[in-house]
């Protein structure tokens, strides 16, 4: 069939739909135009057979939705209206929630129903929740969806007629420190992450905090902030305490735009006296508190888990997992398995870091060379290593992914193997590892399109080594099987050899310090070249500011039906309404 996605940005889910449909043979345009005219236009060229609109933040043209079937993804389950489904749920303390897939009718989030899955909720963040739980449900239900609307004589059953709840504004966030235990406070916190946080006051300024996890240990007085740690707070609710890894003070009014930071970097000398409470990665990963990194031994294996908000990775970052990559190989152990449990494996340099810095440029320099050093030293590590991609890389951050001697994936995964959209050339050895895995040809194809691409098709193109369906629970228990039987495998010292062998070869043929050279040397024009573009790219993917619209690389070939060209624009999962 020919099916549009209409949408409000290109994100995860977007993406993930894009890719999931093309598998299944189905010609795909993507609309992400906010005006009705724009949407009309594309309309007419690409005539689709069927519209989807994996996360809308507006309504549909009555025109639209009366001439063609346009199914809507909503993040419910059936009966459930409202434009902050998510923040509801995770609020409520909900043990479990759904996906539906409603047709577009006049009312919002009444139209009959095609299809509809449901999800346990773990306790994470929403944005954590909608790249995994909330993925994985939606793509099961779209593809039910189409299959029955492309199979016709399908009757959905009626929509829900039920109130809408309403939006989940800042008045139903708010945390009272002194009485809030930290159950509730991880709740409002939760169903605040990413976006847009929870509006409060410390040392007398407002701030929004992001992302909540709790404490084990550490105790004081409610609403006193007790320690940091790699750039996150500690704060004390009623009978606890949580940490808070980033903020974003309130804009004034007239002021510049605000963006989320470490919060320590945010707060800065107001924390004077507070301690910096460390914690070594092997501790982290037997308690409950707050780390970005946990090492763990199991069966001949090291497992390093790191874990970024939003998968950026600043100069700081890169050279904790560094010192701690270090660590884990000096271990007596075999196997070496890189990646966080759940969600974002990576994606590259810390954006909204250098855009805070002095000077961008310069710090764009420190951050690449910090992910290069990291990149240099999984290329070299005589043990075997595996990065486990349990959710979405890209960027910097998948070619340290793909850095490692296997690559396990899961199904879901959608990676972006490009810097292109960024104005970067890119660096992190790409050169020397994405033809090795693929090929100069699909390496260039894949890093100019700009596409991204779904587990399977990485895997047909050897980008990734294995791939396995299931929730992100199931899938980390495989990779530690895997890795086990690896670790125990009488043909492990082989292929530790023929790993040596090889990197010796390539070292010969070209150095892999000729690879990073050239690469820096392009990238270094990226960063201090006047009328480059990534500056420009960088402050309004950081800003939110991009041009709405579809962007040129998503537009179809004139076989589909040409589809309007606007500049690069970004995902989000956030309506409008979350910039405060
Ligand atoms: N630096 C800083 N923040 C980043 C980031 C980066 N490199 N990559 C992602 N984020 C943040 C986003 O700002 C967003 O924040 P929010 O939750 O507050 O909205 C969050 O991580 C998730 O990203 P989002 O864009 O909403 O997710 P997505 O799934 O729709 O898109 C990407 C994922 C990776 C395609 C998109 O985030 C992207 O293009 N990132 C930049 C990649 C890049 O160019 N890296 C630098 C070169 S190495």
């Amino acid at each position: 069939m020919r099916i549009l996605l209409l949408a409000s940005a290109f994100n995860s889910l977007t993406q993930r739909v894009h890719v999931d449909l093309r598998r299944r043979g189905h010609t795909v345009a993507v609309e992400l135009a906010p005006g009705e005219d724009a949407l009309r236009v594309t309309l007419g060229r690409f005539a689709p057979d069927l519209v989807v609109a994996p996360m809308l933040t507006r309504a549909v043209p009555e025109d639209v939705w009366r001439r063609y079937t346009v199914l809507i993804v909503h993040p419910g389950p059936p009966g459930d209206r409202g434009p902050s489904s998510l923040d509801w749920a995770i609020a409520d303390g909900a043990a479990e929630w759904g996906v539906t897939v409603l047709q577009a009718v006049a009312e919002m989030d009444a139209g009959p129903v095609w299809a509809s899955a449901s999800f346990p909720v773990p306790p994470c963040g929403k944005s954590e929740l909608y790249r995994t739980e909330v993925a994985d449900a939606a793509a099961a239900a779209v593809a039910l969806a189409v299959e029955r609307f492309a199979g016709g004589g399908f009757v959905p059953a009626a929509g829900a007629t039920g109130p809408l709840r309403p939006y989940h504004a800042q008045e139903f966030r708010r945390i009272d420190w002194a009485a809030d235990p930290t159950a509730t406070v991880l709740r409002r916190l939760r169903a605040a992450d990413s976006q847009p946080g929870v509006l409060d006051t410390l040392f007398g300024r407002e701030y929004f905090l992001h992302g909540g996890h709790p404490e084990d240990r550490l105790r004081g007085a409610p609403g006193s902030v007790l320690a940091t740690r790699d750039g996150a707070i500690c704060r004390a609710t009623a009978d606890g305490a949580v940490w808070i890894p980033q903020l974003r003070p309130r804009r004034v009014p007239g002021g510049p735009a605000t963006y989320k930071l470490p919060a320590a970097r945010v707060l800065g000398g107001l924390l004077a006296g507070v301690p910096e409470v460390p914690v070594e990665p092997a501790a982290a990963a037997r308690r409950e508190t707050w780390s970005e990194l946990r090492y763990r031994e199991r069966d001949g294996v090291g497992h390093l888990e790191f874990a970024f908000p939003g998968g950026a990775m600043s100069t700081g970052q890169c050279e904790r997992l560094l010192a701690a990559y270090r660590e884990a190989c000096a271990r007596p152990t075999s196997v070496l398995v890189l990646g966080p449990a759940r969600d974002f494996f990576s994606n590259g340099i810390h954006l909204n870091v250098i855009e805070a810095a002095e000077d961008p440029g310069e710090e764009s320099w420190r951050n690449i060379n910090a992910m290069d050093d990291l990149v240099e030293a999984v290329l070299t590590t005589e043990k075997l290593t595996v990065s486990a991609l349990a959710g979405n890389a890209a960027a910097g951050g998948l070619m340290l992914a793909i850095a490692a001697d296997e690559v396990w994936c899961r199904a879901s995964a959608v990676l972006n193997p490009h810097y292109r959209l960024m104005g970067l050339y890119g660096s992190e050895y790409w050169t020397y590892t994405l033809p090795r895995r693929v090929g100069e040809h699909h390496a260039g194809r894949l890093t100019s399109a700009a596409l991204p691409v779904g587990a399977a098709e990485a895997a047909e193109l050897g980008l990734v080594d294995r791939v396995w369906a299931g929730d992100a629970a199931r899938f980390r228990a495989r990779v530690e099987r895997e890795a086990a039987a690896l670790a125990a495998s009488p043909a492990l010292a082989d292929r530790l050899l023929a790993k040596k062998r090889r990197r010796a070869r390539d070292e010969e043929l070209r150095p892999a310090a000729a690879y990073r050279a050239d690469e820096l040397a392009r990238m270094r024009r990226n960063f201090f070249d006047p009328g480059e573009p990534y500056h420009g790219l960088r402050r309004a993917f950081v800003h939110r500011t991009g041009p709405a619209g579809t962007p040129e690389h998503l537009r179809v070939g004139p076989g589909a039906g040409g589809v309007r060209e606007v500049s690069a624009g970004r995902g989000r999962t956030g309506g409008p309404r979350d910039r405060a």
